[in-house]
């Protein structure tokens, strides 16, 4: 059936349509890296280990082939410090030749890498030595930008320096409270919503960023920088603006404000947080959940790149690095991706300068402690790693072969027109 010219909003030459996945949730066993670390002591709070993951460090020419045969001309994928420079100071070749052969792959399969250097995990040394918080961190992430070029070559564009610094500040921070009220193993005896970021981690973050952007453009001024941060689409409830304004700015804003000069933003929106008078609410009573506990509620996307743009200014081009939802039924990822698909053509029709949309994920993969939620546009077999695209990456793969976004849709009322796009 065909859909009508209203429903669709059609993209430009070069926006890049794919799927995001990172090192740790899909390699499998990253055993020099501080995550694999914590995963595997006794009593860990982590109830699962990331073991195997998907396999993806052996099964990555599969996961491409997919990824290019279902549509999509971009994928988004992390390289891993922690086998890069296992030991500190000590390269390894053998991770190089590794990554270099997974960029010049994603270009035979004609997929735009758009690569993160550092998504959550960090060698093992690094954090031993103090981590973000150590004098010389940026010195130390920029030598490993340095050493990154080799990977990188003049085959990739994209760079993201940092995935989620804002992130990153916040569980430094939730985990110093937790092992200061005794928490640690036991769990977390508070709501980690009212923690703030560590503030010193994140001046150290920001360093970091630059310190890597420079290494980076001076090795080849082509190279397009940015970071990706994680937008939580704040919303004040009537008379709480000003407790919003400020609750998103040491979680947020300042991480934008960061990204003022870079060549481009990455905008990873999920769901939104209410903010009232006393802090941030729980998910309002009747709302649908996912699999995270998230709302449902894909009109995040729009709203983040409207804000992200706000913040940043006009100027700085943004991709959308991860949108997604953790569920186990397919139909409700397909209707929370044509909501959301529908926000980001009216952020497109305002004039907001998004150059992609990546999907997160290409994979159901580890989701830092646990398995159960599941983001995949492909479903992986957890014992033979068989990977199997589900209904919401064929439909998403024709909105990319045929170049087009959803606008206003009938998901709104759970009833997604995926039938009439593919
Ligand atoms: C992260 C991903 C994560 C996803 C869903 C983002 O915070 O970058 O690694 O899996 O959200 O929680």
């Amino acid at each position: 059936m065909a859909v009508p010219p209203a429903a669709r909003y059609p993209l430009a030459d070069g926006f890049l349509m794919g799927a995001s996945t990172s090192a740790h949730q899909t390699e499998g066993n990253n055993i020099s890296s501080d995550l694999w670390a914590l995963e595997n002591t006794p009593d860990s709070v982590l109830p699962e280990r990331s073991g195997d993951a998907a396999d993806s460090f052996h099964r990555w020419p599969e996961d491409m082939d997919l990824l290019s045969e279902l549509g999509f001309n971009a994928y988004r994928f992390s390289i891993e410090w922690a086998r890069i420079e296992p030991e500190e100071g000590r390269v390894s070749r053998a991770a190089i030749a590794h990554y270099r052969a997974m960029v010049l792959g994603a270009r035979e399969r004609g997929l735009e890498p758009v690569i993160t250097l550092h998504h959550f995990t960090s060698p093992r040394w690094f954090s031993r030595r103090g981590g973000w918080l150590a004098e010389d961190s940026a010195q130390r992430f920029a030598a490993y930008a340095r050493t990154a070029v080799e990977i990188l070559g003049g085959d990739v564009r994209y760079v993201a320096t940092i995935n989620e610094p804002n992130m990153v500040a916040l569980v430094h921070a939730v985990r110093r409270r937790a092992s200061r009220s005794g928490g640690g193993a036991g769990g977390v005896a508070f709501d980690p919503s009212t923690v703030e970021p560590d503030q010193q981690v994140t001046e150290a973050l920001i360093r970091a960023h630059r310190a890597a952007a420079r290494a980076l453009r001076e090795a080849d001024p082509d190279y397009l920088v940015g970071w990706t941060v994680a937008n939580q689409v704040y919303q004040p409830e009537p008379g709480a603006e000003e407790v919003a304004r400020a609750h998103a700015l040491s979680r947020e804003d300042v991480f934008l404000h960061a990204a003022r000069g870079d060549d481009w933003i990455g905008v990873q929106a999920y769901t939104r947080h209410r903010i009232g008078v006393n802090g941030p609410l729980p998910v309002p009573d009747g709302a649908e959940a996912t699999l995270t506990g998230w709302e449902f509620y894909p009109q995040a996307l729009g709203q983040a790149v409207q804000h992200t743009r706000q913040v940043v200014g006009p100027d700085v081009p943004i991709l959308v690095t991860e949108n997604g939802i953790a569920t186990a039924d397919d139909e409700r990822r397909i209707a929370y991706t044509e909501q959301a698909l529908a926000g980001l053509a009216a952020a497109l029709q305002d004039g907001a300068d998004v150059r992609g949309y990546l999907h997160w994920s290409a994979l159901d993969n580890y989701e830092w402690g646990s398995y159960r939620p599941t983001f995949g546009l492909i479903a992986v077999d957890p014992h033979t790693f068989a990977r199997t695209p589900k209904p919401s990456a064929h439909w998403l793969g024709a909105l990319a072969r045929n170049g087009y976004l959803p606008t206003s849709t009938a998901a709104a009322d759970g009833n997604p027109s995926v039938h009439t796009l593919v």
